[in-house]
């Protein structure tokens, strides 16, 4: 059977994709996100789906020399990027809470009144799972078609134990189907779910007592997270959540300081959380709190856009306490309906005031470390899993300049070969031995 390019589009399932083993040749390659340790005209050896070696072409060892070629026709090569938040899987949309948003009233209005997340509870809870993996994956191709090669999806649009189950089952799904990586996170402590209205806490005690423990032991959660918030839950039943999770040996973070200060980061900090997620209020004590657990800032400029924020985050203190910094789409129906990563790099720029590198790191090393996941993800090395990003670019910040333009010209994930929107001649990687 002959196969096309087309066959491996970057959103096609992983079945039958070509594999990366061999030389990749005609390169650039940026590490990491540090422009000082970029690699021009480079080669990247790609054995049994793990990089072998990497360095300047000119130097390539003799013993890899033999192995088929993959032109890569002067693209610049990046690790895979990571989109290390996301509300990915979810029934229906709110197009309309956005409109009434508009006519004025308040995200938190809208939530107090029974609309936001609690409306995308109703349509999660009425779709059957084929139907919210069919819609989450519409979603998730334009990530892989911009080179995202691992992502965090959360749960916490079911708030019972058999839809909050039925998420984190399609989660894992989606990561098979498409050979990326899928780090699921339970969310049971989104919302109130309207069945437990004025009990917040018989809610809690069935999260901690009864869905965590379910979904832990059938191998569905790999990190725990709350929306510690006004209209979400209390640091004190935060508090509750978190060792329910340290108590199963999973790590935590948190929705923290989104609309208000209620302290949630340094609360994050205290149970060494992974990240501390939005942040827009986070005050000097909770960025100490952060830098002092190693507690990775999440920065969500696609919610700071939507919902018209004016409190920026506090970069400067961020920076001067030097936490690291993550980025991502945070991808949800209410706050932050984006399906692009690259996006977000440039906004993290121009909003935010963030620097190249900066947010380059905030989708590779930075993003890797908010999961969890640094010895696997967000840096070319070698014994790495090969996760690759190959751009039709002449300079990495080109990555966080275009905006509504895709230079994707190819993705490596999990050894296997996907052809993106900028491979301009399909043939160019091929196999040339
Ligand atoms: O990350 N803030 C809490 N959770 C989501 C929004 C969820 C929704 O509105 O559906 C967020 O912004
Ligand atoms: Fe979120």
């Amino acid at each position: 059977m002959t196969q096309s390019a087309e066959d491996f589009a970057v959103d096609a399932s992983v079945a039958g994709a070509p594999s990366a083993d061999g030389v990749w040749h005609r390169c650039h390659l940026l590490p990491d996100a540090d422009p000082a340790n970029a690699i021009r005209d480079a080669a990247l050896v790609v054995e049994q789906g793990r990089i072998a070696w990497l360095g300047q072409q000119a130097v390539l060892p003799e013993a890899y020399r033999g192995l088929p070629h993959h032109d890569a026709g002067g693209a610049w090569i990046t690790p895979g990027l990571i989109d290390c938040h996301t509300h990915l899987v979810y029934g229906g949309q709110r197009a309309d809470e956005f409109a009434m948003r508009l006519a004025g009233a308040s995200y938190e209005e809208i939530a107090r009144a029974g609309g936001g997340i609690v409306s995308t509870v109703r349509a999660t809870r009425a779709a059957d799972e084929d139907t919210l993996f069919a819609q989450a994956a519409t979603r998730l191709k334009p990530l892989l078609a911009e080179g995202v090669t691992a992502i965090e999806i959360k749960s916490g649009y079911g708030l019972d134990l058999d839809t909050e189950r039925k998420q984190l089952r399609v989660a894992r799904r989606l990561g098979k189907a498409y050979g990326v990586a899928v780090h699921t996170t339970f969310l049971g402590a989104h919302a109130l779910p309207p069945e437990y209205a004025d009990r917040a806490d018989d809610y809690i005690a069935l999260v901690c007592d009864t869905m965590l423990p379910a979904l832990a032991q059938e191998g569905l959660v790999d990190a725990v997270d709350a929306f510690c918030e006004g209209i979400g839950f209390s640091p004190a039943q935060t508090e509750r959540v978190f060792d329910a999770a340290h108590r199963h040996g999973l790590p935590v973070k948190l929705h923290a300081e989104q609309l208000s200060n209620l302290g949630g980061a340094a609360l994050a900090a205290r149970y060494r959380a992974l990240s501390a997620d939005h942040l827009e209020h986070l005050d000097e004590t909770g960025v100490a709190a952060m830098a002092e657990a190693g507690t990775v800032a999440v920065l969500l400029p696609g919610a700071y856009y939507f919902l018209r924020d004016t409190h920026l985050p506090p970069i400067a203190l961020l920076r001067r306490y030097g936490v690291p910094i993550a980025l991502s789409t945070d991808h949800n129906p209410g706050t932050s309906p984006v399906t692009s990563l690259l996006l977000m790099l440039n906004m993290a720029c121009t909003l935010f005031r963030m620097t190249v590198p900066e947010a380059l790191a905030g989708v590779t090393t930075h993003a890797a470390r908010a999961l969890g996941a640094s010895d696997r993800h967000g840096l070319l090395a070698a014994g790495r899993g090969a996760d690759l990003a190959l751009w039709r670019i002449d300079s990495p910040a080109e990555l966080a300049y275009w905006f509504g333009r895709n230079p994707l010209a190819a993705v490596v994930r999990q050894g296997r070969v996907f052809f993106g929107p900028a491979s301009s001649a399909p043939q160019e990687f091929r196999d040339e031995a």
